[in-house]
């Protein structure tokens, strides 16, 4: 048998953002080839990758110590004369790949993020011990060219359009991490996009840093882009992340009312509602202009629903600079949000600002916004009871004739219907709501809506 066939064992972890989430799904297409199936326990694998996230220290963190609990299953294997290569892969790759493989003798091979196409050679190497360890660059074109065609397992998917960062806010890594600003080309998004539904998928979620900085070539745009996905057959949802505020055209937020495949809910990071801590984040805006976008937007979709990034305890940061960002929380009104303690990052400009804030201030802060945050996010779902959603059924309940599905916010829900199928997008009539997700009653037809 040719070792292409023998199977392998393949344990991938995976840490940080959605980006993450859809590139370790190409890692597993690549390495599928090779003979290589998903296992359900790291002892299990021939080839575990650690998918890593760069973006705050704890994220940091976790590698080293997961690499060091890898080590113990490494060496188990070893013991029973199996092997298993250990490829760290993601953001800390990037960043810190030289000191990876300094630190931690366990880790046969590092790889950047747009070095993924070149797993099975690297793996190929590591087997010879060649001694090479290390691929890390930038070129993100070549990486989209070089991935083999996808085989996704449900009715909704990612797709990467966009990636890297050219914004530079003080605070992030991900410029540093994920390179400049690289838009794939139109026909490539498309074609993906198109093979996504034939295989199924109804909902698309297009990814990038800076998703609506999007730029074809030939000079399309993201609402343009987002236009062309739209008359594809079987894609009946489309929705973005994460969009930056000053990429926010008045065409993109035009469309949201005249496209309805664009579902309702819209993440839109405002990092802060205080100007001056805005203006040392070089976000690029202040709170007013973010403030009239959700205001511009809700008229061209009264029911649309936001969700936002907040940080606290910025270098400097008073407590009415705090307290501005509980104020833009108030008046703005979040369905969902993800709010974090600053951690500085080393080689970003904020990390050596004055006036750090300390750990035990920020955690107080970040008590106070979560507090207001899931308060919102319970009152926007208990708004949702005794309407109706159309929702995307996504797969069978755990009880006979129960579903589960996802509605245009993006909420889980649960639900009595016996004969829906995943794909198909059924009215339910929601019943009642928990922080996290809705419980309801199919209907028959969406007329009942009445
Ligand atoms: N491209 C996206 C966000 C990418 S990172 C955007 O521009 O909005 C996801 C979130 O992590 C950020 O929105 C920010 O809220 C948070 N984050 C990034 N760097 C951070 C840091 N150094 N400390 C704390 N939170 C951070
Ligand atoms: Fe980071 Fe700012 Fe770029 Fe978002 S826009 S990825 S927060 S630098
Ligand atoms: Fe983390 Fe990299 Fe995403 S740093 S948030 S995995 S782009």
């Amino acid at each position: 048998m040719s070792e292409g066939r023998t199977p392998k064992g393949l344990f991938i972890e995976t840490y940080g953002c959605q980006m993450n989430v859809y590139d370790s799904e190409r890692m597993r297409d690549v390495l599928a080839p090779l003979g290589y199936a998903q296992v359900d326990k790291p002892d299990e694998a021939d080839l575990v990758v650690l998918n890593t996230c760069h973006i705050r220290e704890k994220a940091t963190e976790k590698v080293y110590s997961e690499i060091g609990r890898l080590r113990a299953h490494k060496e188990r294997r070893q013991a029973e004369g199996k092997g298993m290569t250990i490829a760290i892969a993601g953001c800390v790759a990037q960043a810190e790949g030289e000191e990876i493989i300094r630190r931690a003798p366990a880790v046969d091979l590092v790889v950047g993020p747009q070095a993924y196409h070149k797993l099975p050679e690297l793996i190929a190497r590591a087997a010879r011990k060649t001694g090479e360890r290390l691929a890390a660059d930038f070129t993100a074109q070549e990486k989209f060219d070089a991935l083999p065609a996808r085989a996704p397992d449900g009715v909704t998917a990612f797709l990467s359009i966009q990636e890297g960062c050219d914004k530079f806010c003080t605070f992030c890594v991900v410029p540093y991490t994920r390179g400049a600003e690289y838009s794939r080309p139109l026909a490539d998004v498309l074609a993906e996009a198109r093979s996504l539904a034939e295989r199924g998928v109804r909902e698309i979620t297009l990814l990038g840093q800076n998703v609506n900085a999007y730029h074809g070539d030939g000079g399309a745009g993201f609402a343009a882009l987002l236009r062309d996905l739209a008359q594809i057959d079987g894609v009946e949802r489309l929705r973005y992340t994460t969009s930056h505020p000053i990429e926010m055209t008045d065409e993109l937020i035009a469309l949201h009312g005249d496209e309805p495949k664009l579902m309702p809910y819209l993440h839109l990071p405002v990092q802060s509602g205080s100007d001056r801590i805005l203006k040392a984040m070089n976000r690029k805006h202040d709170g007013a202009f973010y403030r009239a976008i959700v205001e511009r937007l809700r008229a061209a979709r009264p029911d649309i629903a936001l969700s936002t990034d907040l940080i606290v305890g910025f270098p400097g940061e008073t407590e009415k600079e705090f307290e501005a960002t509980l104020q833009l929380v108030r008046d703005v009104g979040f369905a969902s949000a993800y709010s974090f303690k600053y951690s500085a990052r080393p080689g970003t400009p904020a990390a050596v600002m004055m006036g750090q804030v300390p750990e035990e201030e920020k955690a107080e802060r970040l008590a106070r916004l979560q507090r207001l945050l899931s308060e919102q996010q319970r009152a926007f779902n208990t708004s949702q009871v005794d309407g109706v959603l159309p929702v995307l059924v996504t797969g069978n309940g755990r009880r006979p004739g129960q579903k589960h599905g996802r509605s245009p916010y993006l909420q889980a829900v649960h639900f009595d219907d016996t004969r829906a199928r995943p794909g198909d997008i059924v009215p339910v009539r929601i019943l009642s709501a928990s922080q996290n997700s809705l419980a309801g009653a199919r209907l028959e037809r969406m007329a009942e809506l009445a």
